[in-house]
């Protein structure tokens, strides 16, 4: 059997979020711009990595990708509310986000604040209701999940990034772990839950994402300045606008370079001894030197 290539398997999993995704929130409702306006940020496409790793890890841990994808798709609902929130003009005051004009831009703040609300709450629902997974894999999900958006994971990340003061890199590796490295970590342990990982494998696959969140958001803060906007999909100069203060202005673009280097070398070591790898590598340099 010829070997599935890279490009093709994150295809495969991509196509399979695509497809759940397409099947939420079509309620026919008296409030139906809600619906509308939840759906228009879920579906404007986005590059699906959080799901994508979730199935992945599934997968190379032996369980069925099927079972974890209500997993993914969850959290790509959180990821699309923090996202949703993320441009609003109290936050980060931006236009454009994934090729689009942002959900406020065209459902007005009060129902882009009510539709991140939403996806966040109905991504625990379809948690509570993934019917492949025993009631204790669910419980763990929530529990990740929650730990990973919630006070002390995304929300304080958001929190630490707002006020715009020079830092060092101990307080900006912080940020970044909690704004960007949970959400991923999250990704990967939702992965690991569904294929009933034992607790040891879990903490290898977190150390991956939580390297590869570092890596992550060190690369789009680089993008920030650098990127082409139509291929990046969303503002470049954003940060600067919004004095916001990341790792190009610590360390500047090369050794922001040499940092993304660092940490994605850190994350490959820290699956180096699972069976089913290579994937899981890949994709670790695929991100390094993402141009969207
Ligand atoms: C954007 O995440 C927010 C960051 C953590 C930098 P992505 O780059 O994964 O955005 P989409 O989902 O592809 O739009
Ligand atoms: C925010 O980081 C990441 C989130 C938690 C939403 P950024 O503000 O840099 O993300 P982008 O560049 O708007 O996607
Ligand atoms: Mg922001
Ligand atoms: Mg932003
Ligand atoms: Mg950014």
């Amino acid at each position: 059997m010829c070997r599935e290539t890279f490009q093709v398997r994150y295809d495969r999993y991509r196509g399979a979020v695509e497809e759940a995704l397409q099947q939420l929130f079509l309620r026919n409702r008296p409030y139906g711009r809600l619906q509308e306006a939840m759906r228009y940020s879920l579906l404007a496409g986005g590059k699906r990595v959080r799901p994508v790793m979730t199935l992945a890890f599934c997968e190379a841990l032996g369980g069925e990708p099927r079972r974890a994808l209500p997993l993914g798709v969850a959290l790509e609902c959180v990821h699309t509310y923090s996202l949703i929130h993320d441009d609003l003009p109290c936050m980060d005051d931006d236009d454009l986000r994934r090729g689009k004009p942002t959900c406020h831009r065209v459902y007005g703040e009060t129902l882009a604040v009510l539709a991140g609300d939403a996806l966040q709450a109905e991504a625990f629902r379809i948690i509570s209701l993934a019917s492949g997974l025993t009631a204790e894999q669910r419980l763990d999900a929530v529990q990740a999940l929650a730990s990973a958006c919630g006070g002390d994971g995304m929300v304080a990340g958001q929190v630490l990034d707002m006020d715009g003061l020079p830092h060092d890199e101990a307080y900006l590796r912080d940020l970044c772990l909690r704004k960007t490295g949970g959400l991923l970590a999250a990704a990967a342990d939702l992965g690991c839950i569904a294929a009933g990982a034992d607790g040891e494998v879990r903490q290898q696959a977190a150390e991956y994402a939580r390297h590869i969140g570092l890596a992550f958001q060190i690369r789009d803060d680089m993008l920030d300045v650098i990127a082409n906007e139509e291929e990046f999909g969303k503002p470049v100069g954003s940060d600067r606008e919004e004095g916001r203060r990341t790792f190009v202005d610590l360390l500047g673009l090369e050794g922001c370079g040499e940092l993304v280097t660092e940490e994605t070398r850190l994350a490959k070591e820290a699956v180096a001894g699972f069976p089913e790898n290579r994937f899981l590598l890949e994709l670790a340099d695929s991100l390094a030197d993402r141009r969207k």
